[in-house]
């Protein structure tokens, strides 16, 4: 009999346990439409393609927080980054046409080099948490930009190469 008693609690604990564990999973879930569901409230012309809007004031999710360009190109940096940018990338972008990712031409009048290096760096993370992202995944497709674990110098040597592109 106790030992009926004692396995009847360890049972229902048992249960409300994984249902805790449900709950917060549902929760989760729950924040993560209302996430998208304000996203979209704060883009009303949602018709605009992610890679055509603007948003300049999102820096994305990843290593890189805050990021300043100089004024000036650096001539040097930007052929150091054209390199890598041959070698890694152009598998999938076209400098000036949409191929299987979008074109980086002019993609720091559209992003903060802040988003374009996290972008870079932290794609498989941004492509889940980041609202821009998520529909940039979304419009090319479900196809999502590879991480070509480039170190933060190398991907600041192709940000400056992008600065080139018009
Ligand atoms: C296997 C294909 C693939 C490779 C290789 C790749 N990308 Fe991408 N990239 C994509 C796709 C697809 C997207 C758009 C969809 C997405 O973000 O998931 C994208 C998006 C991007 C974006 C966002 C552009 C925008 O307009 O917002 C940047 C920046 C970018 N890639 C840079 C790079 C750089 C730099 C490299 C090389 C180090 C690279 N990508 C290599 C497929 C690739």
């Amino acid at each position: 009999m106790k030992l009926t008693i004692k396995f009847i609690s360890i049972l229902s604990l048992l249960i409300a346990f994984s249902c805790g564990e449900k709950e917060k999973k549902e929760s989760y879930s729950l924040e993560n439409g209302n996430a998208v569901e304000e996203t979209k409230k704060a883009e009303p012309v949602s018709s605009v393609k992610a890679s055509e809007r603007i948003d300049l004031t999102n820096k994305g999710v990843g290593p890189v927080k805050s990021l300043t360009l100089p004024a000036e190109i650096d001539p040097a940096l930007v052929l150091q980054g054209q390199d890598i940018y041959n070698k890694m990338c152009t598998a999938c972008h076209k400098p000036n046409e949409k191929f299987i990712g979008p074109p980086p031409a002019g993609v720091l009048e559209r992003r903060t080099p802040e988003w374009v290096m996290n972008m870079i760096l932290n794609p498989e993370v941004m492509i889940v948490q980041d609202p821009l992202a998520k529909d940039l995944l979304m419009e090319f497709n479900g196809a999502p930009m590879a991480n070509q674990n480039l170190t933060e110098d190398q991907a600041r040597a192709i940000l400056e190469y992008f600065r080139t592109l018009k």
